[in-house]
């Protein structure tokens, strides 16, 4: 590694200044005098965009050939970090052969509205499950040498206005929520580099935002890399670099580069802000250079196979009814819908890449069927929908016209066959970056041609390709539902894999899929006006919200089905009590009692019994996937340590733990928790404890060093009045709401504030 200050000391300042932006669209600039490369960086998250011409971040123009992964919202879907590491390593190979250095991605917003237009590349609405995945990804793109991106920090979910809009967080939901998402995969894993959302939070644009860039992620969670703007997220570049963004992208034209100068010269930007944004950017852009290899190559064939694998580990099967799945390999087969010729399988938008080659569905599913099985296909809908492509319209959900002939062709074959198999979902017209949906329609073709279907056909499955969640009005008629999200390049031999039982579904669902949109937290408040979005959800983000106000989703998080069964068999803990500066390990054990092997997703959900702050029911702190023979069983084991039962105190500025009981509960989805046991954890926060005047005897109570204090002075009290106020009752609940103050009123001398100040005094 080169002397990195002491070429920041032979650097002039418009050397300087200049490495603080790009050269072009994709590269950072080069100091040639003082042997300073030039480095590449290009999309991700799921795929290569290497554009080998005409540069744009839209993913309008060709790039070269790469592989295509499922896209971020389907490998969620996994639970399995150790899938998106090795994706991650696949991608990084693909990028040390083509010459790039960053790729930019994964992306960890977490997924607030099912209607944010760049959901597909999201993970999850959860920041555990969303930051753990993150980092698998990052640790396995760096474990090649190749930098990340992780991407777009922060708040950046949605797409309406995202370049000015100003998200209005609390700190809290800041802190539990958005960050979150991002925090353990920096904390853990690393990213060479973070980039910057366009949108702003609490007013300041993210690029300018020295709490978030700079007191956050570099000071509190030790971020060594640099961060760089989303492509023209910078809105005053001085500023910019004081909150702490080092690269801005891609090239401005030099304008940006003189401002820094001028801030420089003046005086109005320190000359050393301004040497560590160099220092950190040359440190990422020499490890870069180190880690190049001209005579990379890349095994294209085994990362094709790498992608079939992971988009068959992370389809959902929503619905199975009369075990309808996996299909025989006998009989005949209806298989209806334009989506099995021309599948949809990646989203739209800057991540938007040229895949190597795509499996035909339809071809996929024949070859799986096998010699005894008669495949019929009718195109059902027609993919350029009539009378505009769709309507993004609120209330007016489609308005795409059905076509009667498709629709009739179809019924025709479906009316004759053993079984239907309906390929359908969002075209990607519906879903982009860029825009938000409106609704969570599919296209009225595709509605009625599975209604129809469903009218002559009493088996029917349907296979769904999409990046965020759908409403499902035809969800009664179907037997099979099986949600492939958007499956990368291999999707359609996926779902033949799947559908005929060479691979069992385990995909589990990432986010909750709602029965009508009006039902999400976020609903009242997106996308907001015309300048600002308030979070007025606050922390009841997806199933946190769903779960406490007890509303049934259509599907919730964490639920998929499989063709095998799985018992939970047993669940251990190594403490019932503990402080919280000390670990409990809890254990899961469970057993494949079916008669295929399958892989099973073990959640860990905890739950503040009782608190003195407004929390969720309970939160996802620990998840794995088992691979299960049949007849079985394995152990899944978590640590849980003092963030698994804090909150953010907004009051402190930190992550505090409330003393008391907390449940842990295991299952297989936040719905279906199987195994549950409580731990007490004792709070080892000095500030708990400074309890004044105006404290009432209820806190007190809660407080297990200050419980024996009220419980003395409610004794006190009841004695001076003649009654029991230890036992709960009416009357002892309602003194129980009496400030300390009110104690020393209501004793009528008994007892001193003196007293009481001595007593509070004591317990410190
Ligand atoms: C997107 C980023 C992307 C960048 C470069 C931006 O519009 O928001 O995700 O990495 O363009 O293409």
């Amino acid at each position: 590694m080169r002397n990195v200050n002491k070429l920041i000391e032979e650097m002039t300042l418009e050397e300087k200044a200049g490495l603080c932006s790009g050269l072009d669209f994709w590269h950072t600039k080069p100091v040639e005098r003082l042997g300073v490369p030039s480095i590449m960086m290009t999309d991700g998250p799921h795929g290569l965009r290497k554009q080998a011409e005409t540069a744009d971040h839209m993913g309008l123009n060709q790039s070269v050939p790469a592989t295509c992964f499922p896209s971020g919202s389907c490998l969620a879907c996994s639970f399995d970090p150790s899938l998106l590491k090795e994706v991650g390593r696949a991608l990084g190979k693909e990028c040390k052969a083509q010459g790039v250095s960053i790729l930019l991605g994964p992306a960890a917003n977490v997924k607030r509205s099912p209607l944010c237009g760049r959901n597909f590349e999201y993970y999850s609405e959860d920041p555990e499950l969303s930051s753990e995945l993150a980092a698998a990804y990052i640790e396995g793109v760096q474990s090649e040498g190749i930098g990340t991106s992780l991407k777009h920090y922060a708040a950046n979910n949605m797409e309406t206005r995202r370049m000015t809009m100003n998200e209005i967080i609390d700190e809290r939901t800041l802190r539990e929520i958005y960050l979150a998402s991002f925090e353990n995969a920096v904390k853990k894993s690393q990213p060479w580099t973070v980039m910057c959302a366009y949108n702003r939070i609490n007013g300041d644009f993210c690029s300018e935002n020295g709490h978030v860039l700079t007191d956050v992620l570099k000071k509190e969670w030790g971020h060594e890399g640099f961060v760089v703007s989303d492509w023209g997220a910078v809105n005053d570049r001085p500023s910019a670099l004081a909150a702490g963004l080092e690269l801005e992208m891609p090239y401005s034209g030099g304008e940006n580069d003189k401002k820094i100068i001028e801030a420089v010269k003046s005086g109005k930007l320190p000359q050393s802000v301004l040497d560590g944004a160099v220092e950190r950017i040359l440190k990422i852009v020499f490890l870069a250079a180190e880690n190049r290899d001209e005579n990379a190559v890349c095994d294209y064939e085994e990362n094709g196979r790498l992608a079939r694998r992971a988009a068959s580990e992370c389809a959902v099967l929503l619905k199975n009814e009369d075990d309808i799945l996996p299909l025989k390999k006998k009989g005949t087969v209806g298989v209806f819908g334009a989506f099995a010729k021309e599948p949809r399988y990646q989203g739209g938008g800057s991540s938007h890449i040229n895949p190597v080659r795509v499996a035909d569905p339809l071809e996929s599913l024949r070859n799986m069927a096998g010699p005894e099985t008669q495949v019929l296909y009718a195109q059902g809908y027609a993919l350029d929908a009539k009378d505009g492509t769709f309507s993004n319209r609120p209330f007016q959900s489609n308005a795409d016209t059905p076509d009667e002939k498709l629709i009739a062709e179809a019924v025709e074959i479906a009316s004759k066959v053993d079984v239907a198999v309906i390929y359908a979902g969002l075209p990607e017209s519906y879903e982009s970056e860029g825009y938000d949906r409106k609704h969570l329609a599919i296209p009225a073709g595709q509605v009625r041609l599975i209604t129809e279907v469903c009218a002559v056909q009493k088996n029917v499955v349907v296979v769904l390709s999409n990046g965020a969640p759908i409403e499902m009005p035809w969800l009664g008629g179907v037997k099979g539902v099986l949600e492939c999200y958007l499956g990368g390049e291999a999707f359609g031999e996926a779902a033949a894999d799947l559908l005929f039982g060479a691979v069992n579904p385990s995909g589990r669902l990432a986010e909750t899929f709602p029965k009508r949109l009006c039902d999400n937290p976020s609903y009242l408040n997106f996308p907001g006006s015309s300048k600002e979005v308030e979070y007025r959800e606050g922390i009841f983000v997806g199933y946190r919200y769903y779960d406490k106000k007890e509303m049934e989703p259509l599907f919730p998080f964490g639920f998929g089905l499989s063709y095998t069964d799985f018992e939970f068999t047993g669940m251990t803990a190594d403490k019932t009590e503990m402080d919280d500066t000390e670990k409990l390990t809890v254990r899961v054990t469970v057993k494949n009692v079916g008669k295929t092997a399958g892989k099973e997703v073990v959640q860990l959900y905890v739950s503040d019994e009782e608190s003195n702050v407004i929390r969720p029911l309970k939160e996802l702190k620990g998840f794995a996937k088992l691979s299960l023979q049949p007849g079985e069983e394995k152990t899944a084991e978590f640590i849980l340590d003092k963030r698994a039962f804090a909150y953010y105190d907004e009051k402190h500025h930190d992550w505090t733990v409330e003393s008391g009981t907390f449940r842990i509960a295991a299952g297989k989805s936040s719905q279906e928790l199987l195994l549950g046991q409580t731990v007490f954890v004792k709070s080892t926060a000095s500030f708990r404890q400074q309890y004044d005047m105006n404290t009432t005897l209820e806190e007190l109570l809660r407080d297990p060093n200050a419980a024996e204090m009220s419980k003395t002075l409610l004794k006190m009290l009841g004695e001076g009045m003649g009654i029991s106020l230890e036992q709960d009752s009416g009357i002892s609940e309602m003194f129980k709401a009496s400030p300390l103050r009110q104690v020393v009123m209501f004793s009528q001398g008994r007892i001193s504030e003196k007293k009481i100040r001595e007593m509070l005094a004591s317990m410190r």
